[in-house]
């Protein structure tokens, strides 16, 4: 039985090391899982004032969350944070009031930086906002991953036999807390 994983890439760099790390885990994850990007660039800054009528573009964007079995968050740091456009997108996403789209939608978290810690404190951030949103995670494996030039080619293929190794778990483990998850929750009750 397939499910759906709608991805976010939290960066919007041309360039971004955290696309590279998506595309990999793409190719790496089993065949149960089809992917989809959620894309957010073009959502604008968002506000309650727009609650009332949201714009076609946040309508649409809320669709395609909810079209989704499982949401998978590939995110860099930014200051110690998650960048301001996804948490732009997440408070898009979290309203209006009472349909929120991340409420008992399954999510996991993986990132990839430069940096020795891999994205760790921005990862945390992003894990208090999931809380809040009601969105069940996967709690472990966690997965930091350092890029070091090379680490994935342009065909998204990781060439670092230990790393591939290791992503190559982390999407089997995505696999198995998406069936345990909606074990539980079945797509119509949530
Ligand atoms: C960074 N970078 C960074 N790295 C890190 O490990 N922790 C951090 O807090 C930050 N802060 C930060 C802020 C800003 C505004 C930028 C532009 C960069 C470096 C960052 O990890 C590096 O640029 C990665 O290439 C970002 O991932 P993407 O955007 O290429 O996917």
């Amino acid at each position: 039985h397939p499910f759906s994983v709608g991805y976010f890439v939290g960066s919007l760099a041309k360039a971004s090391i955290n696309r590279q790390l998506a595309h990999a885990l793409i190719n790496l994850a089993p065949g149960e899982l089809k992917f989809t990007e959620i894309k957010f660039d073009e959502l604008p800054l968002y506000s309650y004032d727009y609650d009332a009528d949201f714009p076609p573009v946040a309508r649409k964007f809320k669709e395609a969350i909810a079209d989704c079995d499982a949401i998978l968050f590939v995110t860099p740091e930014y200051n110690r944070s998650i960048p301001g456009g996804l948490k732009n997108a997440i408070d898009w996403a979290s309203r209006p009031y009472g349909q929120n789209s991340f409420s008992r939608k399954p999510s996991a978290v993986i990132g990839t930086s430069p940096g020795a810690i891999g994205t760790a404190v921005a990862q945390q951030h992003l894990r208090s906002l999931l809380s809040f949103c009601n969105s069940p995670q996967m709690n472990a494996p966690e997965a930091y991953i350092q890029f070091k030039p090379g680490l994935i080619t342009p065909q998204g293929e990781v060439t670092d036999e230990t790393t591939e190794a290791f992503l190559r778990e982390y999407m089997k483990e995505l696999h198995a807390f998406i069936v345990r998850v909606l074990t539980v929750l079945p797509r119509e009750k949530r």
